[in-house]
């Protein structure tokens, strides 16, 4: 098969190397020149482990290729992927279609005509329910002639780690009710068909509604435990030993229940907050998807108030040395990171911060340029007062703690992601604070 993936981002490269990889023609396009000159000369312009080398692999196989020329990489092709952004509409949080439609009229006018012609246009991008019903509008407007079909194919994959869960997917959903369009969608996948993967075809709107349902029960089950992490610091019990309790009975399931200092990212917060509006438009109570999004939003903010607590009140003229910046580890992306809500509270209150993350520096110096970043993690300890873990980077989870002990000017160490254990660092004499366990 041959397939046209619009847009290099996440989701675009992720998903159109791995197509390349399952053996078929792949052009990848981008309007900014700059991101196809990269990817040219083999860089990548994501962060994202083993990206790098499957992009090689398959350059050199002559199955995949970058370019800025729709209309050449559109030619002959049974598939045209739509994985361009859809960002939160700035002030109203519903997600900003433009470039969807941008690109669909594109695409309209570049399809072939003809008996033999018939072009399956599919919606990667996270859409709002009816988008699809809008991208065959404007085709059939800018490409009366052209034989077509939109189908939704909506992709669950997590940054860090995502070429795995695009080749080992738990299931693939597409929405169509169109036999052809299901047969190319059906070989696109064939190699995950005969790993048994389970596939759901259903309606268009279905398919849509399918991707933000999911987003945002999976950030519904972090704010659940995230509350419940208030709870046991509260009453004295263990988060985590309750998260493993209760996600043990196979209704619940155990994922997704890490207690931390809030979810961020791309997705769950922009898709919460488009699916609350989806539900507002057609006057439908989403309530407790209105309360997770209210509730992370706190979270965050609570945050910097449970640091200084714990460093007794007044963080004023203290040194705090921040251990990860992006939103989670394995990836650059700042979006929604909670560091951002942190940083600049503690700032506000003081403090003077150092900076350490493995990938996201650069990111993060174009939302806080006014912070000290450090070259590596034990210099970012030296002379610090306290020790804070926003992000759990593994390099982060083997620290020696005799060394850190040493380098720090105050034994204060403060694990938003439980990623130490408190009786270990305080018998090496730390003052240790971590999320839903007693004090
Ligand atoms: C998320 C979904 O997990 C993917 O299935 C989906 O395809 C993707 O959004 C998307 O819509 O494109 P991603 O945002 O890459 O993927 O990252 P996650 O691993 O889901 O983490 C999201 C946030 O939740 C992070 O801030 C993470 O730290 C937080 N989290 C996750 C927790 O606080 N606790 C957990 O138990 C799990």
């Amino acid at each position: 098969m041959k397939v046209t993936m619009v847009g290099t981002g996440y989701v675009g490269l992720v998903s159109g190397v791995c197509f390349a990889d399952f053996g078929h023609e792949v052009v990848c396009v981008d309007k900014d020149p700059g991101k196809i000159d990269t990817l040219n000369a083999g860089g990548v312009p994501i962060y994202e482990p083993g990206l790098e080398a499957l992009i090689a692999k398959n350059v050199q196989a002559g199955r995949l290729s970058f370019t800025t020329d729709l209309a050449a990489a559109i030619d002959g092709s049974d598939a045209v992927f739509i994985a361009v952004g859809t960002p939160s509409r700035r002030g109203d949080g519903y997600a900003d279609l433009s470039f969807v439609y941008a690109a669909a009229e594109e695409i309209a006018g570049l399809i072939p005509t003809g008996d033999e012609a018939f072009t399956v246009v599919v919606t990667k991008s996270t859409v709002p329910v009816g988008t699809g019903d809008e991208v065959e509008r404007i085709m059939a407007e800018h490409a009366p002639r052209g034989a077509f079909e939109v189908v939704s194919n909506p992709e669950f994959l997590r940054e860090g780690a995502a070429i795995d869960d695009f080749k080992r997917p738990d299931r693939v959903v597409v929405g169509t009710k169109n036999a052809q369009a299901e047969a190319v969608m059906r070989e696109l996948y064939r190699p995950l068909f005969l790993n048994e993967t389970p596939i759901v075809f259903t309606e268009r709107r279905t398919s849509e509604l399918i991707k933000y349902a999911a987003n945002a029960f999976l950030a519904t089950k972090i704010t659940f435990i995230n509350e419940v992490a208030d709870l046991c610091e509260a009453v004295g019990a263990n988060v985590q030993e309750v998260a493993r309790g209760i996600g043990l009975d196979k209704r619940i399931g155990g994922k997704f229940l890490h207690a931390g200092p809030g979810y961020g990212g791309s997705c769950f917060p922009k898709d919460t907050l488009a699916l609350a509006r989806t539900a507002e438009e057609a006057n439908v109570a989403l309530s407790i998807v209105s309360a997770v999004i209210d509730a992370n939003d706190a979270r965050k903010r609570r945050m910097a108030n449970k640091i200084v607590a714990a460093l007794g009140g007044d963080v004023h003229g203290l040194r705090i040395c921040i251990l990860g910046l992006a939103f989670k580890p394995n990836t650059d992306d700042m979006r929604d990171a909670p560091s951002l809500t942190i940083i600049p509270r503690l700032i506000d209150k003081g403090a003077e911060i150092v900076a350490y993350d493995p990938e996201a520096m650069n990111e993060a110096r174009s939302h806080m340029p006014d912070i000290t970043y450090a070259t590596d993690v034990y210099s970012a300890i030296d002379g610090a007062d306290a020790l804070v873990i926003i992000t759990e980077w593994n390099e982060f989870r083997a620290l020696d703690m005799k060394r850190v002990k040493q380098l720090l000017n105050a034994p204060n160490v403060i694990d938003l992601r439980n990623i130490y254990r408190g009786e270990r660092l305080r018998d090496l004499g730390f003052s240790y604070t971590n999320v839903g366990y007693p004090a």
